[in-house]
C-alpha cells in the first residue's frame, strides 16, 4: 500500500461527507467521536506515525492553542467543521504558517428556510393556537390570521442569508424590501430601502440578518420597534444583541407587534440541557427556538464537504481560498511539472530573496501566484521540472531555509 500524502485527525464526530475529499487526495483519516483537551490533542497528533503532513478537523469543543501549534510542528492545516473559529488561535496559526479553514456559509439555506416557516406560523398564530390545543382549548377563528401572499417582508442585512430568504419569500408571493449598509444587487423583484426607518414603516414582517457589530448591537431598540407597523412581526435569527428583548417583550405584551420569532439571545446557555432564561419566556406571541437556525443534517453535510475540499485543495495544490487566517491565493492546476508552496513573513525584500533562490537554481518558472495580508504572504511557484527531479527538492529546501519562510512544501 502506498504511503498517505497526509494524515487528518477528525474529532467530534465530523460528518461522513468529509471523507470523500480526503480519500480522493490520498489522506489517511483518523476519526474520533469526541473532542480532546490540549494535552490529549498533542498526544493524539504526535502519535500519528511517519513524516507526512498532519491536519486536524475539529468543531467547537476542541481548542487548538499556541501550545498545540508549538508541540506539533508537523501540523499544516486546521479545519473548523463549524462556523465559529474562537476555539483556534488564529494569529498563532498564521504566525506559524498553519492555515485555518471554516465553513461560514454552509447553513445559509437552513436559516432562510426556518424564517419562511416561521413567517407563515406567525401569520397564522399557529404556535399560540397549538399551545391552546395542548391545554384543551379550541381557538378556531380567522380573526388576525393572514396569508403571506402579497405581504411585505423587510430584510435587514442582505448578505448570504438575507438574499436567500428574499428569493424564497418572493416564491411565496411576498413583496421583498431590504436594507443593507452596503450597496447590494436586489434579487428578483426585491427593492432596496434607503434607510432602516423606511423599511420598518413599510414591512409586515421584519427579519434581521446582520452580523454582530458595534453598529448592529441594539439596532432594534424601543424606538425602532415603535417605528414598525402596528400588527407587524419581528424575526431575529442573527445575533442576540441586535434586539433589545425587554423592549420587544413590551411591544408584544401591549399588542403593538403581532408576534416574534427569536432564535438568538443576548445570553445563551453554554451547552445542551442547561437552563434557558429570557424575558421572552412565557410570552405566547413569541416563537422561541434554541439557536437552531443553521442546525440541520444538510448543513452538517455541507460543512463536512466544504471544509474537507478546502483542506484537500490546500494539501494538493497550495490554494488558500476561503482561509480564515491567511491571504487567499488561487492557482489553476499545473500539469507541466511541480509546484512549490511557500508561506512567509511579509517583510520588505522577501520576494526578491525567494526569486534569487529560484533564478539561481536555473529551473524554468511557469507561473507565480502571490497573495499577502499584513504580516504574512502566500506564494505558489510552478516549475517546469517533474516533482521527482532532485533539483525540485533542493529548491524547496533552499527556500525553506530563508529566515522569512514559515512553511515550504513541494507539491
Ligand atoms: P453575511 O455577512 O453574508 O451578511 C450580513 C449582511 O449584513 C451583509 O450584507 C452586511 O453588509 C449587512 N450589514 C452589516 N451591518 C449592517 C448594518 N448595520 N445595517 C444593515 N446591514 C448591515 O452574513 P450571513 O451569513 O447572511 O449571516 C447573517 C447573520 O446570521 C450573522 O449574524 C450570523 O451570525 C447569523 N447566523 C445565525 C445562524 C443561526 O443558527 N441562527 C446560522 C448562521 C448565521
Amino acid at each position: 500500500m502506498s504511503s498517505p500524502s497526509a494524515h487528518v485527525l477528525l474529532l467530534e464526530n465530523i460528518h461522513r461527507s468529509a471523507y470523500a475529499a480526503f480519500e480522493d487526495a490520498g489522506v489517511e483519516v483518523h476519526a474520533r467521536a469526541t473532542g480532546l483537551n490540549e494535552e490529549a490533542l498533542i498526544n493524539a497528533l504526535a502519535s500519528i506515525p511517519g513524516d507526512a503532513p498532519l491536519m486536524v478537523g475539529i468543531r467547537s469543543k476542541t481548542h487548538v492553542t499556541e501550545r498545540v501549534l508549538d508541540a506539533v510542528p508537523r501540523l499544516h492545516a486546521i479545519g473548523a467543521f463549524c462556523i465559529g473559529t474562537d476555539q483556534i488561535s488564529l494569529s498563532g496559526a498564521r504566525d506559524r504558517g498553519v492555515v485555518v479553514f471554516n465553513a461560514p456559509f454552509s447553513n445559509t439555506r437552513s436559516v432562510a428556510e426556518l424564517m419562511i416557516g416561521e413567517i407563515i406560523m406567525l401569520a397564522r398564530h399557529v404556535f399560540m393556537r397549538s399551545a391552546a390545543c395542548h391545554r384543551g382549548e379550541w381557538r378556531k377563528s380567522a380573526k388576525g390570521s393572514h396569508e403571506v401572499r402579497g405581504k411585505t417582508l423587510g430584510i435587514v442585512g442582505y448578505g448570504h442569508i438575507g438574499s436567500q430568504l428574499s428569493v424564497l419569500a418572493e416564491a411565496l408571493g411576498m413583496h421583498v424590501i431590504f436594507y443593507d449598509i452596503v450597496n447590494k444587487l436586489p434579487l428578483g423583484n426585491a427593492r432596496a430601502c434607503g434607510s432602516l426607518d423606511e423599511l420598518l414603516a413599510a414591512s409586515d414582517f421584519v427579519s434581521l440578518h446582520v452580523p454582530d457589530t458595534s453598529l448592529t448591537r441594539g439596532m432594534m431598540g424601543a424606538a425602532e420597534l415603535a417605528k414598525m407597523r402596528r400588527g407587524a412581526s419581528l424575526l431575529n435569527a442573527s445575533r442576540g444583541l441586535v434586539v433589545d428583548v425587554d423592549a420587544l417583550r413590551a411591544a408584544l405584551d401591549e399588542g403593538r407587534l403581532s408576534g416574534a420569532a427569536i432564535d438568538v439571545y443576548p445570553k445563551e446557555p453554554k451547552g445542551e440541557g442547561q437552563s434557558f432564561e429570557s424575558v421572552l419566556r412565557g410570552c405566547e406571541r413569541a416563537i422561541l427556538t434554541p439557536h437552531i437556525g443553521g442546525s440541520t443534517e444538510e448543513a452538517q453535510a455541507n460543512i463536512g464537504r466544504e471544509v474537507s475540499i478546502a483542506l484537500a485543495g490546500y494539501l494538493r495544490a497550495g490554494v488558500t481560498v476561503g482561509a480564515k487566517n491567511l491571504p487567499q491565493v488561487d492557482a489553476p492546476d499545473w500539469d507541466g511539472g511541480c509546484r512549490i508552496s511557500n508561506i512567509h513573513r511579509n517583510v520588505p525584500g522577501v520576494l526578491s530573496a525567494i526569486n534569487n533562490v529560484v533564478s539561481g537554481s536555473g529551473i524554468n518558472v511557469a507561473g507565480q501566484h502571490l497573495a499577502t495580508m499584513e504580516s504574512v504572504g502566500v506564494l505558489i511557484v510552478d516549475l517546469c521540472i517533474p516533482r521527482d527531479d532532485p533539483r525540485a527538492r533542493g529548491l524547496r529546501a533552499a527556500i525553506a531555509e530563508l529566515s522569512t519562510s514559515l512553511r515550504t512544501r513541494l507539491l
